[in-house]
């Protein structure tokens, strides 16, 4: 039997994890996250077995958003550690701050009361820290072990990718003037990567892995459901199809759910009911990012496009 914890000074617990596969699916779509069982599943495992969750797929699928929905939902901090080149252990472990170690200094010099050893010793303490997103995730916090987010891990180097290792396999870090900090328990870690290079297997085995893909049809008109909620559904229908028959062609890169919401909220500025190749010509921009794109399938490109979609949207009965 586990004791009950005994603290007089008891927070309110912390929001429990799911316990199913359904469960980690209502806490998705409690967050307003239109998902697949499939990442459920993977998410409900990462949470039972205590496992870092790896989101591997293309811009703009919804990965970042699934580790921010985690911490509104299960009520945790969110600590983002957003990755790029260079990242370095003082920008995402801790550094110290020197600024005020100095200020210390000279007030201990012209106070005059205390020697070298006790100042060298008070200015390497916790009060010097500043701490970053890895450090403070190994913090106990009243609302339960808090959401890390490892946001795009495919910007770093390797060396970066071999200390990150290191701290997910035992949840501790080494400052050799304070000594070892070992989280009481594991933060929720969400680690998320675009695949513009390959992640190390080493690290990949701690995780539990999912792709995050393009949503089909049904799934996408549900996600502008929820987040565009003022556009129309013979808008947002035709958006869609629109959409998925673009992620067909050969572009150089495909929209994402992000460029679909995004479309749809400028159609509705629009005060578009549905789609017309007017429309379509003068808000591509929202939807491809390259002018290649754009040039390819912007005026006859579009219209046949459009075309196609009502047809099939016709004989689908809608
Ligand atoms: N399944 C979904 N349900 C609800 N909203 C979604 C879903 N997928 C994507 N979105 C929305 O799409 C937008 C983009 O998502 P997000 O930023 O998480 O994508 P990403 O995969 O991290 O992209 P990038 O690789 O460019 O960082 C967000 O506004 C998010 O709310
Ligand atoms: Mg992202």
């Amino acid at each position: 039997m586990r004791r009950a914890r005994a603290d007089p000074e008891a927070a309110p617990s912390p929001l429990p994890v799911p316990t199913s596969v359904n469960e980690a699916l209502a806490l998705l779509t409690a967050g307003n996250y239109v998902a697949e069982r499939s990442l459920a599943t993977a998410l409900f495992l990462a949470l039972r077995l205590r496992r870092p969750l790896f989101l591997e797929g293309e811009a703009g699928v919804g990965k970042t958003e699934i580790g921010k929905v985690l911490a509104a939902t299960l009520g945790r901090r969110l600590l983002r550690l957003q990755c790029y080149e260079g990242l370095d252990v003082a920008s995402a472990v801790y550094e110290w701050n020197y600024s005020r170690q100095m200020i210390e200094i000279r007030l201990a010099e012209a106070a005059g009361d205390r020697d070298r050893d006790t100042v060298g010793a008070d200015i390497f303490s916790r009060r010097f820290l500043i701490e970053r997103p890895l450090l403070q995730a190994l913090e106990p916090d009243i609302a339960g072990p808090p959401v890390l987010l490892i946001d795009e891990l495919d910007r770093t180097d390797e060396p970066f990718e071999a200390y990150l290792l290191e701290v997910l396999s035992d949840y501790q870090i080494t400052i050799p003037e304070i000594g070892t900090v070992k989280a009481a328990e594991p933060p929720i870690v969400v680690i998320t990567s675009n695949r513009t290079r390959e992640i190390h297997d080493a690290l990949k085995r701690r995780c539990f892995y999912h792709w995050v893909d393009y949503p089909d049809a049904a799934r996408e008109i549900e996600i502008l459901r929820v987040k565009a909620p003022d556009a129309g559904r013979e808008l947002s229908r035709q958006v869609v199809a629109f959409v998925q028959e673009l992620r067909r062609r050969d572009l150089f890169k495909l929209p994402g759910v992000a460029e679909t919401i995004d479309w749809t909220d400028a159609l509705v500025q629009l005060d578009k009911v549905a789609l017309d190749p007017r429309a379509i010509d003068d808000t591509l921009g929202v939807l491809l990012k390259y002018q290649d794109d754009i040039a390819k399938i912007r005026g006859s490109e579009a219209a046949k496009i459009l075309d196609q979609v009502k047809a099939e949207l016709a004989a689908a009965g809608r």
